[in-house]
């Protein structure tokens, strides 16, 4: 059966994992990589579901995509003939709104289909919408789809709400090419941005990153191809270390940067789990009972919301109550119910159970878990809702007793790169 994963759990995981590049830098230099006026060429770009559809929106748009080597992709955006990234993209994942600024750089308009990725939250795209308006740009809503138009993109001051990743990147590829100087207040500033940034930097843009989270793009008239290897994905790190805790395993994750997960290793620590530095990557084991904590989700350098599924299962295998309060997505814990059918002890609140600000407040949404550990997993039929929660019922399924059926496994080959042959390796039953 396709799509379709049977795991016996139970089994200690042990070995070596290569992590690929990262997800949510790979779409964004592909689609970056059309604002300029030559080839260039992209490496560590992984290959799952994600990349795919933005390599078919670029083609679609008239961009030739070439593998040049297994994760090595060479874009030239030169034969670009088309304004409107078709509507049968609509749904598929987040990636069309970001290409706003090179379809409006080209021919003063664009037309982009209403978004997908993963149910999670509402996930509107207020802020871009209204920093693209602040730009110049005009913006009506079609059917099924942004027509947006302006005869050049103007420099100005952008305040955003709150420190929106995908609308911060968004403005910065609108900002490389427009007349003036753009300033990004209140901007998100994840690490996957910086990666943004930098590659945006070798094709001639001109950015600087200032204190308190802000962004200046001064424009330039053209940006030239160029040849750029993205980071690695911080949050398979995170992803396989929780998994090495949870399931008492021994995992070395190799090609980790310590840098981008140093707020992740301090959790690890808190929970009784040790790591130790290697030359080439980190590996992750316990040696005590695990035991619980109390975890916020946030803007980095917080503790990513991305972690936030994967490291509940640990949780879930740790000694006393624990809490999760997730303040970047409102309708994150969605696939907990699920696992407290395989035996877990998580009850979810609409109560802030933390100290951070944040925007769910007296809003009704479940957003603060309560996890009750250690708990025995069962086996069980699991159907994929998103693809955090795909790993983390990835995760679940490893360490529970008996077999699980994961159906829509889709989800999680969206995001990670070979997964089923990468997990065999440690020695997972998966079949
Ligand atoms: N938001 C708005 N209005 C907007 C944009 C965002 O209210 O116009 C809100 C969202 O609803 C959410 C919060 O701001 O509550 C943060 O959303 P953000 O825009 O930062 O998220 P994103 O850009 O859509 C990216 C990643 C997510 C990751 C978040 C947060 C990609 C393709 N996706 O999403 O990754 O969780 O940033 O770090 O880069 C994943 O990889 O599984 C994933 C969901």
């Amino acid at each position: 059966m396709e799509n379709t994963y049977k795991i016996k759990g139970g089994k200690k995981l042990k070995g070596e994992i290569v992590l690929a590049g990262a997800k949510n830098v790979s779409t964004k230099v592909m689609i970056a990589s059309l604002l300029a006026d030559s080839k260039s060429v992209l490496e560590n770009i992984p290959r799952i579901g994600d990349v795919e559809i933005t390599k078919e929106i670029c083609e679609a748009l008239g961009a030739k995509c070439q593998w040049l080597d297994k994760n090595v992709l060479e874009i030239d955006p030169t034969t670009i003939n088309n304004f409107k990234v078709p509507l049968e993209y609509s749904g598929k994942n987040r990636t069309p709104i970001l290409f706003f600024g090179p379809l409006i750089h080209r021919f003063q308009k664009a037309e982009v289909p209403f978004l997908g990725g993963c149910t999670i939250g509402e996930r509107p795209v207020d802020f871009h919408l209204n920093a693209y308006e602040q730009m110049g740009a005009k913006i009506e809503c079609l059917e099924g789809a942004y027509r947006v138009e302006a005869k050049g993109l103007k420099g100005t001051i952008i305040r955003l709400p709150y420190p929106s990743v995908g609308a911060t990147e968004n403005i910065i590829m609108g900002a490389v090419l427009a007349e003036g100087t753009t300033v990004i207040e209140n901007a998100a500033i994840e690490p996957e941005i910086e990666d943004l940034a930098l590659f945006l930097q070798s094709m001639g843009a001109i950015i600087y990153q200032d204190v308190n989270r802000t962004w200046i793009i001064k424009g330039v008239k053209k940006l030239k191809g160029s040849y750029y290897r993205i980071i690695n994905d911080r949050i398979e790190a995170a992803s396989f270390a929780s998994l090495a805790l949870a399931n008492g395993g021994d995992i070395l994750v190799k090609g980790i940067d310590q840098r981008y997960i140093l707020t992740f290793l301090n959790w690890v620590r808190k929970v009784g789990g040790d790591f130790e530095l290697r030359k080439d990557g980190i590996r992750f084991y316990t040696t005590n009972n695990l035991h619980s904590a109390i975890v916020e989700t946030d803007v980095h350098p917080g503790f990513m919301t991305d972690w936030q599924q994967p490291f509940s299962i640990v949780l879930t295998q740790a000694n006393g109550v624990s809490i999760i309060h997730e303040t970047v997505y409102e309708n994150r814990f969605g696939y907990v119910e699920a696992l407290n059918k395989m035996g877990a002890n998580i009850q979810l609140t609409t109560h802030c159970l933390g100290s951070k600000p944040c925007r769910f407040t007296n809003r009704d949404y479940y957003h603060s878990a309560i996890i009750t550990g250690p708990t025995k997993l069962h086996g069980t039929k699991l159907e994929v809702p998103d693809l955090r929660a795909g790993f983390a019922y990835l995760m679940a399924a490893l360490i529970a007793q008996g077999e699980s059926e994961i159906t829509n496994i889709d989800k999680v080959e969206r995001g990670y790169e070979n997964i089923k042959e990468r997990l065999l390796n440690l020695g997972a039953e998966i079949s």
